[in-house]
C-alpha cells in the first residue's frame, strides 16, 4: 500500500482505510480539473510571497498543465493505494519534481483544498444547467406562441372547470424556469466565493495573498473569515440543492401532466413515436418512460436538499469526515438533471397537440363561467346568473359557443410571453460566465 500524504510512524489498517476512503477515489474524479486548478492559483501565490522560487513555479506549472490535459483526455486515475485526488496530484508531482513537488502544499490543506475545488466543479456544472434551463425555456415559450390558439379544458381537482390553451399550458412552465433561474443565481453567487487560504478552516501563519487566488481562480470575492469559508461546507451544496430542486419540481410536474395528458383518456397530447417505449407482451403499447423516468429522478433530486441537511445535521464549525460523504450525494445530481432537462427540451420540442379536444361536448361545462359573465355583462347581479346557469346545466339546458375572450394579462388571449421572455433574458443576463471563463483559460495559459 502507498504511503498516505499524513503517515509517519504507523502505518493505517487496511479496513480501517478502506472504509475511511470510502468512494472517494471515485468521487474525488468529479474534482480532478478543478484540484488541478486550485493548485495552480495557489501555487502562483505562494512563488509570489517566496515560498516557491520563479523556476520552481514554472516547473510545477507546466506539470500541472500536462496532468489537466490528461485529466480532459479521460486517462486521469487515481492509483490503488492512493487516498484521493488531492493525495494524487501531489504524487504525480513529487514523482516528476522531486522535493518540488513537496513543496505545494504550504498554507494549504485538504480541507481547503476541497472547499476550492467544489466551489469550481459546481460553478462550472451551474453553467451548464443554466445552458439546459435556456434551451428548454425556448422550447416552451416558442410552442406556446405556436398554440396559443389551441383551446383545452383547465382543470381542479381534476375536475374539469375553465377553459384553457396549450398557449397557457407551456407558457406555465415557461414562467416556472423564470423563478428557477432566479434560484440557480442566488446558488452560483453564494458558490462564487473563494475559501481558498481557510486551510484547515484556521488561516495560516504564511501571509497568504487571497486577493490573489480569488483574481486568479475569477471567484467574485472570497470567503473572508476562514472559519465561515470551513463552514460552507455542506452549506453550499444545500444551497445549490435547493436551486436544482426547484428545476427538478417545475420538470416532475411537467412530466406528469405530459403522461397524463397522452393517455388515451385524456389524448391531448401525442409523444412523437420515437420518443416512446414497447410492452413485451402488449403490441399496442407506446409508453411515456422518458416522463416516467424523469418524474421520478426529478423527485429524487427534490429530496437532495434534505438528504445533504441530514448528513451535515448539528455539526458545530469546524471540519468533519462526515462531509466527505456529501460530494456521494451532490456531485453525481448534475449530470442527472442535466439528463432530463435535455429529454424534455427534446420531446417538449416535437410533442403534437391535439386542435380538436373541445369538439366533444363532454368539456362544454368549462364555459360555464363565460356565461355567468355574459349575462352579467346584460346587467344581472353575478349570483343570480351563477344559480341561472347552475340550474340550465342541471337541467340538461346549457349551451355556448365554444369561444372564449379572455384579454387580461397572462390570460389565454394575452399570454404576455414577451414579458416572461424578458424577465428571464434579464435573469440570465446576471451571470457573469466570460469572466471565469477567461480566468480559467488565462491560468492555463490557454488564452487566445
Ligand atoms: N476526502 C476528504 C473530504 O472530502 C478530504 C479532506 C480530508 N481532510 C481531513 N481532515 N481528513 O472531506
Amino acid at each position: 500500500m502507498a504511503k498516505k500524504l499524513w503517515e509517519k510512524s504507523v502505518q493505517v489498517n487496511a479496513e480501517i482505510d478502506r472504509f475511511t476512503v470510502g468512494l472517494d477515489r471515485e468521487m474525488d474524479l468529479y474534482l480532478a480539473k478543478y484540484d488541478v486548478l486550485g493548485s495552480m492559483a495557489h501555487i502562483t501565490m505562494l512563488e509570489s510571497i517566496n515560498l516557491l522560487t520563479a523556476e520552481e513555479l514554472e516547473k510545477l506549472l507546466a506539470e500541472l498543465k500536462l496532468i489537466y490535459a490528461s485529466i480532459e483526455r479521460g486517462e486521469f486515475c487515481i492509483e490503488d493505494g492512493i487516498e484521493d485526488v488531492h493525495s494524487q496530484v501531489e504524487l504525480m508531482l513529487t514523482r516528476k519534481l522531486g522535493d518540488i513537488g513537496k513543496k505545494i502544499h504550504s498554507g494549504r490543506s485538504r480541507n481547503d483544498q476541497v472547499l476550492v475545488d467544489l466551489k469550481l466543479f459546481t460553478r462550472a456544472q451551474l453553467k451548464e444547467i443554466v445552458e439546459c434551463v435556456e434551451e428548454l425555456f425556448h422550447v416552451l415559450i416558442s410552442q406556446s406562441n405556436k398554440y396559443k390558439d389551441v383551446l383545452m379544458p383547465g382543470y381542479t381537482h381534476l375536475q374539469i372547470a375553465m377553459p384553457s390553451s396549450f398557449g397557457l399550458w407551456f407558457g406555465a412552465y415557461a414562467e416556472s424556469l423564470v423563478d428557477d433561474m432566479q434560484f440557480l443565481q442566488a446558488a452560483y453567487r453564494i458558490c462564487n466565493r473563494n475559501p481558498l487560504g481557510s486551510a484547515a478552516g484556521y488561516g495560516s501563519s504564511f501571509p497568504l495573498d487571497r486577493e490573489m487566488t480569488t483574481r486568479l481562480l475569477g471567484f467574485d470575492s472570497m470567503n473572508y473569515n476562514v472559519v465561515y469559508a470551513q463552514m460552507g461546507r455542506g452549506k453550499m451544496e444545500r444551497n445549490v440543492a435547493f436551486a436544482l430542486a426547484s428545476v427538478a419540481g417545475t420538470l416532475s410536474k411537467l412530466a406528469f401532466d405530459a403522461c397524463m395528458f397522452s393517455s388515451q383518456n385524456f389524448g391531448f397530447v401525442k409523444l412523437p413515436d420515437e420518443c416512446t417505449t414497447g410492452s413485451s407482451i402488449m403490441p399496442h403499447k407506446k409508453n411515456p418512460d422518458v416522463f416516467e423516468l424523469t418524474r421520478a429522478k426529478c423527485n429524487k433530486i427534490q429530496s437532495l436538499p434534505q438528504q445533504i441537511m441530514m448528513i451535515m445535521n448539528n455539526l458545530p464549525s469546524g471540519y468533519f469526515r462526515d462531509l466527505q460523504i456529501i460530494k456521494e450525494v451532490f456531485l453525481p445530481v448534475f449530470g442527472e438533471l442535466k439528463d432530463c432537462i435535455r429529454m424534455t427540451t427534446y420531446i417538449m420540442n416535437r410533442i403534437e397537440v391535439n386542435k380538436h379536444i373541445l369538439d366533444d361536448d363532454k368539456y362544454l361545462a368549462i364555459f360555464s363561467v363565460e356565461e355567468v359573465n355574459r349575462l352579467v355583462l346584460e346587467g344581472v347581479p353575478f349570483r343570480d346568473a351563477y344559480k341561472k346557469v347552475g340550474l340550465d346545466i342541471e337541467a340538461g339546458r346549457f349551451s355556448h359557443s365554444k369561444e372564449v375572450h379572455h384579454t387580461h394579462a397572462g390570460s389565454i388571449g394575452n399570454l404576455c410571453n414577451d414579458r416572461i421572455s424578458e424577465l428571464f433574458e434579464s435573469v440570465v443576463k446576471g451571470f457573469d460566465f466570460a469572466a471565469v471563463e477567461q480566468a480559467e483559460k488565462k491560468l492555463l495559459g490557454r488564452e487566445a
